[in-house]
């Protein structure tokens, strides 16, 4: 087997996603334990931005910047296979891993950029509160999931606190996720009663004891009918666990791997990051089931991660907020091939060859100068003038454009002016980068020219004024404007889509790609469009 074949099928590049609090930091901490990149707890730096500073956007930057360091986090993971779950190979052997985690910004005001991280990962990992079930933010999170059918893990998680019935919360899952369930380890009684949880693919028992460093006990029973597992749980607890299996083996249906890959089945686990309870099952079975790096779309060709030549995309941007060194840092996902250090690589939409001196990779909490990353790997690119935007393609010389980094509708709406007349250029050229960047799209209207701002948060509007101010030397204003969503259209009847356009004039928008926007007012307006123009497809997401 070739070296690329080994580094590819050594790797895996997940995120871990939930609504802010669910202990999306707490589980990628356990994970990192596991992998020996960290060795005590409270190591990761939480990129959660403290609820104490949210109206001080300035301090949230500042708290951001840590994350740079935490965007990516990878491990080494020994696993020895030895499940027994349909359709997974078991050797018995120990196997090793290389693992990627990305990170997402809890905070939803940086909705987008979490969006766009979830088109650089092949899987991702879900986690919920026991307590609060499927919450907004996991629920939008999980749409740009299926959108692309991305295989999801469920972590039930603070299993150690009160929290719904076990059996409710996967109906909660399966009806607000739109995906069906598997169970893979059952939990015993919740909260102050929490015994453990049972392993329903190893047939084992791990039994939980409060700690937050140390790794539970696990017994190995024969079977459910083990008189072990009542010695160890008692028998009333024995007895509800005997019934819950088999209730739910005929509730749920058998795990398919086929199914998992697909997006459409979703194996769930039960446990409490905070105890480390659970994890290092979730992580075992990650490792056998979830996908290494997979093939990608672009416009000329699907890429296979196993060609030869080199090629990755830029999905994520993070500026430097220090206004002394505007400084970025451009995250490409290697997609195929192999990237070196120093070597020329196509930069394609610009049509120029350039070289990496210092492109970093991230283990666990370290950046470092790294000279080569493989498919599934995420390098950092140093970029010092605007040379990256988002969705960029670098080759080792092919002409090709990864497609899917797809534009969502904003929340929040505004003109944005000029405040100094003097300094349109600068504003211009401002706004143009800060797009680039990421920051919040543009939507220039059609019928009076003006550029329409457009974000999921009301921090954006401000962050964007300060930098334009601090880092373009220009000034700008905002004027309110009452709009629902940005909708991008799509429609086989051109007559009907000149019409429409024809009249919703004063609220058709071009995007930065140079597509059509109708800039619905209201939830009303656009469903009176829809009735109007049935052959027009309205999309919040410019990818359908
Ligand atoms: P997030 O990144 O998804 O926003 O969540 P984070 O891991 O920061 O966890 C949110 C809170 O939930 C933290 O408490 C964390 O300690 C707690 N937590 C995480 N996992 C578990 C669990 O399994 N059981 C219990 N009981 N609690 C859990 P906090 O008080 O907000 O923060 P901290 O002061 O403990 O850091």
């Amino acid at each position: 087997m070739s070296q690329l074949t080994q580094e590819i099928n050594k790797r895996r590049t997940f995120a871990i996603i939930s609504h802010p609090d669910a202990g999306k930091t707490t589980l990628t901490e356990k994970l990192l334990l596991f992998g020996g990149a960290i060795h005590v707890a409270g190591a990761v730096k939480s990129n959660k931005i403290k609820k104490t500073a949210t109206s001080d956007w300035m301090e949230i930057e500042k708290q951001r910047g840590i994350s740079v360091a935490t965007s990516v986090m990878a491990f080494d993971y020994a696993c020895t296979s030895q499940s027994t779950l349909p359709g997974v190979e078991s050797d018995g052997q120990e196997h090793q891993y290389k693992i990627n985690i990305l990170d997402t910004p809890g905070h939803q005001d940086f909705a987008e950029d979490t969006y766009r991280t979830l088109t650089a990962v092949d899987s991702v990992i879900i986690v919920i509160d026991c307590a609060k079930g499927v919450e907004t933010q996991t629920r939008k999170l999980m749409e740009v999931c299926r959108m692309r059918n991305t295989p999801v893990i469920v972590f039930i998680n603070k299993m150690d606190r009160e929290g719904k019935d076990p059996f409710d919360l996967i109906d909660e899952v399966e009806k607000e996720l739109k995906i069906t369930c598997r169970p893979l380890t059952w939990p015993i009684n919740i909260g102050e009663r929490f015994k453990g949880v049972y392993n329903l693919f190893e047939s084992s028992l791990n039994l939980y004891t409060p700690s937050k460093q140390t790794i539970s006990e696990s017994v190995a029973i024969q079977s459910l009918d083990d008189p072990l597992l009542d010695e160890r749980v008692g028998e009333r607890d024995a007895e509800k666990l005997r019934e819950d299996v088999e209730l739910l083996s005929g509730v749920y249906p058998d795990f398919d791997k086929e199914a998992y890959l697909d997006g459409q089945l979703a194996p769930v686990f039960f446990g409490s990051a905070l105890n480390n309870f659970g994890v290092r099952e979730l992580l075992d079975c990650f490792c056998q089931i979830a996908p290494s790096p997979k093939p990608t779309k672009t416009v000329e060709r699907i890429v296979q991660p196993e060609e030869q030549e080199f090629a990755g995309f830029v999905f994520k941007i993070h500026a430097n907020m220090d206004s002394n060194h505007r400084s970025c840092i451009a995250f490409v996902k290697v997609c195929s091939g192999k990237f070196e250090r120093g070597i020329y690589y196509k930069h394609v939409r610009l049509g120029q060859k350039m070289r990496f001196s210092a492109p970093t990779c991230f283990m666990a909490q370290k950046k470092e100068v790294v000279d080569e990353c493989w498919p599934g790997d995420i390098v950092g690119l140093p970029d010092n003038g605007g040379t990256f935007k988002i969705g960029d393609t670098i080759t080792s010389g092919e002409d090709l454009h990864f497609t899917g980094i797809p534009s969502f509708s904003p929340e929040l709406f505004m003109y944005i002016e000029n405040a100094d007349p003097m300094k349109a250029k600068q504003l211009a050229k401002g706004i143009d980068q800060l797009m680039d960047e990421g920051v919040a799209q543009v939507f220039i209207n059609q019928f009076n020219g003006r550029k329409v701002i457009g974000t999921v948060g009301q921090l954006q509007f401000e962050v964007i004024q300060y930098r334009l101010e601090h880092e373009y030397n220009a000034k700008c204003r905002w004027e309110p404007i009452r709009l629902y969503k940005a909708c991008w259209m799509q429609t086989d009847d051109e007559e009907q889509l000149r019409d429409f356009k024809r009249r919703k004039m004063q609220f058709m928008a071009t995007d930065k790609e140079g597509r059509d926007v109708f800039l619905a007012e209201s939830g009303y307006v656009l469903s009176m469009a829809q009735q109007d123009f049935p052959h027009i497809k309205f999309h919040f997401t410019s990818e359908f």
